[in-house]
């Protein structure tokens, strides 16, 4: 049984477990013919190995050695499969849409980084809400001061509303979530990290 603290010591973003077809289902649709694709923790190969039917190329990188071992022997040739923690290995160049099916993913904020630096385009990712799948594009967004009140979602991972007075919330704003830079959120952090620096 697990207590609140022993669950708390749990390291999810290690942990290997599958997702739902709903989920790879709308991955793949989010997908181009003309993908090179990084799928980055990618368990068992299960997602790859659909989605090289579909692309270009694609690189998978998982870290768990016994994980991938699980995979079938037989895999795409246009699938090229790496043994290495994703948070060290440097990213092939050419990479044009980043996949991160990792709902527990506490790095979303480097992994964003490192993509925009080797030119990635969009990452598709259930990483920043914990459910369903996002396509969202890697160039910079609008500054967190600057968007309306509503959802957000922020290149640091961190997701919110933006609150107002309610007769300043645009009606349809709710059904949307506005993608910023520098949220609350990221500013804490640095606070902090300036702090632990003095
Ligand atoms: C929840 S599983 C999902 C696997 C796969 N994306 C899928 O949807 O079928 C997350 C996987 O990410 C891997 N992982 C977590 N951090 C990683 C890292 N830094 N480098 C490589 N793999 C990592 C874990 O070993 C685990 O297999």
């Amino acid at each position: 049984m697990h207590t609140d603290s022993a669950s708390a010591l749990i390291d999810w973003e290690t942990l290997w477990a599958p997702y739902d077809e709903s989920t790879y289902g709308a991955a793949l649709a989010c997908l181009e013919a003309e993908d090179v694709v990084l799928d980055i923790g990618a368990g068992d190969l299960r997602f790859a190995r659909r989605a090289a039917k579909h692309v270009r190329r694609v690189f998978a990188v998982e870290r768990n050695r016994e994980v991938l071992q699980k995979a079938p022997q037989h895999l795409p040739v246009n699938l090229t499969v790496i043994c290495a923690d994703a948070l060290a290995w440097d990213f092939p160049e050419g990479i044009t849409t980043a996949v991160l099916l990792m709902r527990h993913c506490r790095h979303f904020k480097e992994y964003l980084a490192r993509l925009r630096v080797i030119g990635c385009q969009r990452l598709i990712t259930n990483a920043r809400w914990g459910m369903g799948v996002e396509c969202l594009p890697l160039t910079p967004q609008r500054p967190y001061w600057s968007a309306p009140p509503g959802w957000y979602a922020c290149a640091c991972g961190a997701v919110g509303f933006k609150t107002a007075p309610a007769e300043e919330i645009p009606v349809g704003s709710l059904e949307e979530t506005v993608f910023v830079e520098n949220c609350p959120s990221c500013l804490a952090k640095r606070v902090v990290q300036s702090r632990s620096i003095l």
